[in-house]
């Protein structure tokens, strides 16, 4: 390839890729598979290797990160950073109202818009690329993270049509959406690191990486809602905003034009009745004057513009009392506290139960049964208790003393070094735990056998079934067919018997049959081994290819898969040490369950045959993505040096022995550029 053909080839890769990014990322309107663009994005992140004066920092390929910042820069802001005037009353806008009047002497017309609660950034654009991303800061300096902000697939690297100013500043929200915020922190918590509070704490800690490729995989999104700029061809709020979608930003239609207060009143009620239902949080409505010669006639004061206010909905928090706590086991042991409470009305449910965390949250509430607590809905599902009304309190109420042994079984709790959780270490025996593991194995994103729904599952297990996931594949119709749970009504004198009826029998061997089809991965991931979520079990199974390979590698070679850490490493020792595990797994081999990795798809022969081993840290891709480009083009991947290596791959410190092995063999060492340079 000439440099004149890959520069051809990365403008119409680069042009491709930002459309199918803006289709997906800002409209949720893919028109093509995630496997289609990956294959573009690797092409164009190929030529570019290759031919490195021809990447630009607006290349789609930026948005996988990749560099690391020791420290952000600090930049000062061209228009400082101002804050917003807070109220929280309907008195307060009608003297926001008045005071704008006043000053102005005219009739007003106001654009009502969400007041995103995330983390508020400086997009600065010019010639219609993103050059710099800077945080709020002190208002007057922020932190310049744009590798960070480049990851974010929402904000343009390079702007949509041709009527944007040369040089201009566009103010947002950076968010992590709620679905978002709560599988990363599931995720979180089961590779045993501590969970997020809320989505804003999660959107800022991220935005604070050092590693932007680590950015690249947070669920982070943006909504842009202030331009500004010299000279500006708009005279109004609403004609920016506008004006800023067109041009490929996303920009929240929830907004509206009001001609009174009682209209913007009207909005704000509205969006309180929905705002549980919005993907995101938002903690509040921002009223702006609309006429940009009116917000320039207003001006602004030392903290905040005259134009504009925010309303922010009132917490949604109760009083009620503590009457009890439960203690719930999961599927991994952890004991997990839950409060009784007498039920109140909150955010338009009752709320009877509220989760308390661990034994460290209860006593830095020091909560006491009998205690009137005040309980919030935040961004989580469930309520929690923020504090206790301590003039409320009985003389004689006693602290909480945790429980001691497991309310299920009566085994002695276990807490590891440095964790917030109590343990009940009676894996294979404690009903809970047996119960949750089926449950999780059977989900979604594991097994994913639908026919068995978690009440099916308890039914099975209670008759004594199934005990063990490998249980499921030795069920046979006459088992199931006509088994019955007995439901206990109100008044236990009525019982309602529940059999399996024949079709319910056949649909659920049919499901369990399909899930030999599984990949590994996911087998992986549902067995359901402490702190191996779903990327782990990814990062895994592309590295050992085989449970074989797995269930035999030591501490040090766990240690050296990407992203596995002592802790993960540790369990997977200790998981696989054990001979029922080993049982369990050798059972759901011989029914045919996945063990090895399926095959990467093929896009050439040009390393057919060739064994590679890959080592240490590559500037453009990540390890497991040069493994799998090797996969790709027909060669092998191995984890030690050996008379059968043909190339060892050396990256950024790589292991000093395979480096000297690799000498002493007479083996073939090549550079990133070298690989790339074979592939093309
Ligand atoms: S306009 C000069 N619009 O709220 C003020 N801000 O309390 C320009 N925010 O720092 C801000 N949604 O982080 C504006 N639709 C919206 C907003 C919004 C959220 C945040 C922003 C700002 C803070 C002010």
């Amino acid at each position: 390839m000439t440099q004149e053909e890959a520069r051809t080839r990365i403008q119409q890769l680069s042009d491709e890729l930002h459309h199918h990014n803006y289709q997906y990322y800002v409209l949720a309107n893919p028109e093509i598979s995630d496997y289609q663009f990956d294959m573009l994005m690797e092409e164009l992140m190929v030529i570019e290797k290759q031919f490195p004066d021809l990447l630009v920092p607006d290349s789609p390929s930026q948005r996988v990160g990749g560099q690391v910042t020791r420290e952000f820069k600090a930049v000062s802001h061209v228009y400082p950073m101002l804050s917003l005037g807070n109220t929280y009353s309907e008195d307060e806008l009608n003297d926001f109202d008045a005071r704008v009047h006043k000053l102005l002497g005219e009739s007003v017309e106001y654009i009502c818009e969400l007041k995103f609660d995330g983390v508020s950034i400086s997009l600065n654009y010019r010639e219609g690329f993103l050059y710099q991303a800077v945080t709020r800061g002190d208002g007057i300096q922020g932190d310049d993270v744009t590798v960070n902000v480049r990851t974010i697939r929402s904000i343009p690297l390079k702007l949509k049509g041709d009527d944007f100013p040369l040089s201009f500043e566009v103010r947002g929200e950076i968010i992590m959406p709620r679905k978002g915020f709560a599988e990363f922190n599931e995720e979180r918590v089961e590779i045993g690191e501590a969970p997020f509070a809320n989505p804003r704490n999660a959107t800022a800690g991220s935005l604070k990486m050092q590693d932007s490729a680590e950015v690249a995989k947070r669920p982070l999104d943006n909504y842009v809602y202030y331009l500004l700029g010299e000279h500006l061809p708009f005279d109004s709020h609403v004609k920016s905003l506008i004006a800023m979608k067109s041009w490929g930003f996303k920009v929240s239609d929830h907004y509206r034009l009001c001609s009174s207060m009682q209209d913007v009143i009207r909005f704000i009620n509205e969006i309180g009745k929905i705002r549980h239902t919005l993907p995101y949080d938002i903690d509040g409505v921002v009223i702006k004057v609309n006429s940009i010669a009116q917000q320039q006639a207003l001006g602004f004061t030392a903290k905040s513009p005259r134009w504009a206010i925010a309303y922010k909905y009132k917490a949604e928090e109760a009083k009620t009392v503590l009457l009890s706590i439960d203690y719930q086991v999961g599927r991994t042991g952890a004991v997990t506290p839950v409060a009784n409470l007498k039920p109140v009305q909150l955010a338009g449910t009752v709320v009877k139960r509220a989760s308390l965390h661990n034994a460290d949250i209860i006593e830095k509430l020091d909560v006491r049964i009998g205690d009137l607590v005040i309980v919030e809905k935040g961004g989580e599902i469930i309520p929690k208790i923020t504090s206790v009304d301590l003039s409320k309190r009985d003389l004689f109420a006693e602290p909480v003393i945790f429980i001691k042994n497991c309310p299920e079984c009566g085994t002695l709790l276990t807490r590891n070094e440095g964790e917030a959780a109590w343990y009940c270490p009676n894996e294979d025996y404690c009903p809970p735990q047996i119960k949750g593991k089926l449950e999780h194995f059977i989900s979604r994103k594991a097994m994913n056998i639908d026919s068995l729904g978690e009440g099916k599952v308890e039914i099975l297990f209670y008759s004594g079934l199934v005990k063990t996931i490998s249980d499921l594949y030795a069920l046979t119709y006459n088992d199931l067919f006509g088994l019955e749970k007995v439901i206990e009504g109100k008044d236990t004198k009525k019982e309602k018997k529940l059999s399996f009826k024949q079709k319910t029998a056949e649909n659920i061997l049919n499901g369990i049959s399909s899930s030999k089809t599984i990949p590994f991965s996911r087998v992986l991931f549902a067995l359901g081994i402490r702190y191996v979520g779903e990327t782990v079990a990814k990062k895994l199974a592309s590295h050992f290819h085989t449970m074989e390979a797995l269930s035999t590698a030591s501490f040090e070679e766990l240690l050296q898969v990407e992203e596995i850490g002592e802790k993960i490493a540790a369990s997977l020792v200790d998981y696989f040490g054990n001979p029922k595990h080993i049982e369990i797994i050798q059972r759901l081999k011989d029914v045919g369950i996945q063990f090895e990795q399926e095959e990467a798809a093929i896009l050439s022969d040009k390393l057919s045959g060739k064994v590679f081993v890959v080592s240490g840290v590559f500037s453009r891709f990540s390890r497991d993505q040069v493994k799998k480009m090797i996969e790709e083009h027909g060669g092998k991947n191995s984890s030690s040096v050996s008379k059968n290596t043909d190339f060892v791959l050396a990256g950024d410190k790589m292991g000093p022995e395979k480096l000297k092995k690799a000498e002493q063999l007479g083996i073939q060492i090549l550079s990133e550029d070298e690989f790339v340079q074979m592939l093309l």
